[in-house]
């Protein structure tokens, strides 16, 4: 207390702290060469509003965080965010409107794609009451423009149909990764949020929806712009990330997305095992165990690096922990092996159908496995 009475009332002013009508929030990811001009043209498109700018950057190795904080000494409504060890779009968006006390928070990439002319309608429509406003590239006005190749709008049509049957509500673009919403709204369901991939809004208006009413949501159409500099992190990982939360979504959440991931890398799997089996008793036909063993570790060893990099890829083992972890993953494996074989000559005894059977024991062993190495191996 103090030290606070012998503060000047304007300091005091600036200690109480700052709470602005909008957040925008820009995720990074070596954006070095565009972060400037992000801030420049907010500043001038949001004119007459009382605004901040937070920057979450995923410690890109071109130094975006040093450019963004040199900003921040030379605006005080600007500031950056610098996660260590972790990467990921959505989860750096929550993260980013989670540090916020703005009733109004914006997402909007930081390579100039996205049009900021349009901050102050969307801004309007949550003012008047929408809960979501999103920037929209195919309604009124709007277009991708040159911003996407011909095979990235293809899949970019594909995905947003498929997201229309999950959304439960038409939403002319659910890829946008462009929307303002309630700060409120998204504290509200930020628990239940997938932190995998890129697709965030189309997540927050489906868990909206399933925690109660279906968000009231507003369109506001913009032309979507060529990159600025630097290069899109748009990859197949990205891809099989949205289709896995795709999957989720439409069994209603009961399947996570990492579950899903992680039966789709045993599917490829087995694909493995098979080849190696075949190739190793091809070539000495009378070792037929021991093809199939080198053959289960070779499957096993593939499923544990392809989970790493693919269905955990945000807390990926490095280091020691990467080869302790495939020692645990050969343990969790094998007795998922016993599980198989148990449920299955169980389930075979009872009735003997062997699809049935066998298929009993590969879930039983997917499941086993998945949940296991969830607690102990990517926790
Ligand atoms: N912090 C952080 N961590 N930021 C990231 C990461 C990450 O792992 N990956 C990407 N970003 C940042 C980029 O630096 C950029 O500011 C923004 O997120 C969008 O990434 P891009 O790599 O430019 O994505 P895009 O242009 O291919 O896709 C964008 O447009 C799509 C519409 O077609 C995104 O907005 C998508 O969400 C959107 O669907
Ligand atoms: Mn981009």
């Amino acid at each position: 207390m103090d030290s606070l009475i012998k503060t000047s009332p304007d300091q005091l002013a600036t200690r109480r702290g700052r709470s602005p009508e909008l957040a925008v929030i820009v995720p990074t990811f070596n954006e070095r060469a565009n972060v400037a001009a992000v801030v420049e043209r907010i500043a001038v498109a949001l004119e007459g509003i009382d605004w901040e700018l937070v920057f979450v950057d995923d410690n890109s190795p071109d130094g975006t965080a040093d450019a963004a904080w040199d900003l921040a000494r030379q605006h005080d409504n600007v500031r950056c965010i610098k996660r260590l060890g972790r990467r990921g779009l959505s989860s750096a968006c929550a993260e980013g409107i989670l540090s916020t006390n703005a009733p109004f928070v914006a997402v909007m990439d930081g390579d100039l794609q996205h049009d900021e002319s349009i901050l102050p309608a969307m801004l309007a429509k949550v003012r008047a009451g929408a809960d979501i406003a999103v920037g929209s590239r195919y309604s009124g006005e709007g277009s991708s423009g040159e911003g996407l190749s011909p095979i990235r709008q293809w899949g970019s049509n594909l995905a947003t149909r498929l997201s229309t049957l999950v959304a439960g509500q038409e939403l002319a673009d659910p890829m946008s990764g462009f929307f303002m919403v309630r700060r409120d709204l998204f504290v509200d369901v930020a628990p239940q949020l997938s932190d995998e991939g890129f697709k965030i809004l189309l997540d927050l208006v489906v868990t909206a929806a399933r925690k109660g009413t279906p968000p009231a949501i507003a369109q506001v159409p913009y032309v979507f712009r060529q990159r600025q500099a630097g290069e899109s992190k748009m990859s197949p990982l990205v891809v099989l990330q949205f289709l896995g939360l795709f999957l989720s979504k439409l069994t209603g959440g009961l399947l996570p997305t990492s579950f899903l991931l992680f039966a789709l890398v045993g599917f490829s799997g087995v694909a493995v095992h098979l080849s190696v089996l075949w190739l190793f008793t091809s070539v000495v036909p009378e070792t037929f165990i021991v093809a199939q063993i080198l053959a289960t570790i070779t499957a096993m060893t593939w499923n544990f690096f392809l989970n790493n990099s693919l269905t955990y890829a945000d807390r990926k083992l490095h280091g020691l922990k990467l080869w302790t972890g495939l020692l645990g993953f050969y343990v969790v494996c094998s007795m998922g092996g016993v599980a198989n074989i148990s449920i299955a000559s169980m389930i075979y005894e009872a009735r003997p159908a062997p699809l049935i059977a066998g298929l009993a024991g590969a879930l039983m062993s997917s499941v086993f496995n998945y949940a296991v190495t969830r607690i102990f191996t990517w926790k």
